[in-house]
């Protein structure tokens, strides 16, 4: 592994492109290689043998890829395939999932009840609140499953009539009365966290997953002296399973109109 090496990235579709963006933000000499598992879309109701088949094949493609760390940049597929994904890393490359540093965040923060939304499979594993209990059993953990946010994310309705009341029709939810914070347990939320903040009126701290995440991947490479020290003279680059407008408009919001974007099918 060297430094240069990429850092490879996956998502069932756009979510992982708020933690794509959020990582070279923060690190600008990093150059990153996407999956969106688009030909999948969405894992939030798919098996968990499924979602375990499709993390593994696309981790050994961004082995091939040479990248030196890959983020499951999906709740989900974290929930449910980190084990399968560690397995096929090995010593190839780095394995990170968007939840433990959440979990860690959120446990030394001052929340007293905190809510998780995310897609039914994030909420049926039961993960957040079973690791939040570990590691704090002073915090109180709430989840909802909010199964209709991918699809509306996806399909480009944010930040319109449509979405804030879908939203609002959510969060109204009794199972997330009087939290303090609340977790947006999908990588697709931070595209909605304007909404969630203005339902709250700042009466709740939203935790989003992107930027904690993008800090715990450098702190990561830090540690392992993998950190990129120089601009890559090579572009970013985007693969799908299934090519769709919808992802190339989205990568390109985030990216910038000249991206790289190819179809494989794995
Ligand atoms: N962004 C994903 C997550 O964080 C994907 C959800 C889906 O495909 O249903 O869980």
């Amino acid at each position: 592994m060297k430094k240069t090496n990429p850092i490879g990235i996956f998502d069932s579709g756009i979510g992982g492109l708020t933690v794509a963006h959020q990582i070279t933000k923060l690190m600008p000499n990093e150059r990153i290689v996407y999956f969106g598992d688009t030909q999948h879309l969405p894992y939030g109701d798919k098996s968990a043998e499924a979602i375990k088949v499709y993390s593994k094949n696309i981790t050994k493609f961004l082995i091939e890829q040479e990248c030196k760390m890959v983020v499951i940049a999906c709740n989900t597929a974290s929930a449910l395939a980190y084990k399968e994904v560690k397995e096929c890393c090995k010593n190839l490359a780095i394995p990170l999932n968007v939840i433990d540093p959440v979990v860690n965040y959120t446990c030394t923060s001052n929340t007293k009840k905190v809510g998780i939304i995310g897609t039914k499979n994030t909420v049926t594993s039961n993960v957040y609140a079973l690791k939040i209990k570990e590691l704090n059993k002073g915090i109180n953990a709430t989840s909802l499953a909010t199964p209709l946010l991918v699809p509306m994310i996806e399909e480009g309705f944010y930040k319109n009539k449509i979405s804030s009341s879908i939203i609002a029709n959510y969060l109204d939810n009794n199972r997330l009365n009087n939290i303090d914070h609340l977790i947006l347990g999908c990588t697709h939320y931070p595209l909605i966290e304007d909404e969630i903040r203005q339902y709250y009126g700042g009466l709740v701290t939203i935790i989003n997953s992107a930027k904690i995440v993008s800090q715990f991947v450098k702190k990561t490479l830090l540690e392992f002296n993998l950190l990129s020290t120089e601009l890559s003279e090579n572009p970013h680059q985007f693969f799908v399973s299934d090519y769709t407008v919808s992802f190339e408009q989205s990568a390109q919001y985030f990216f910038g109109e000249r991206i790289n974007l190819v179809e494989v099918k794995l």
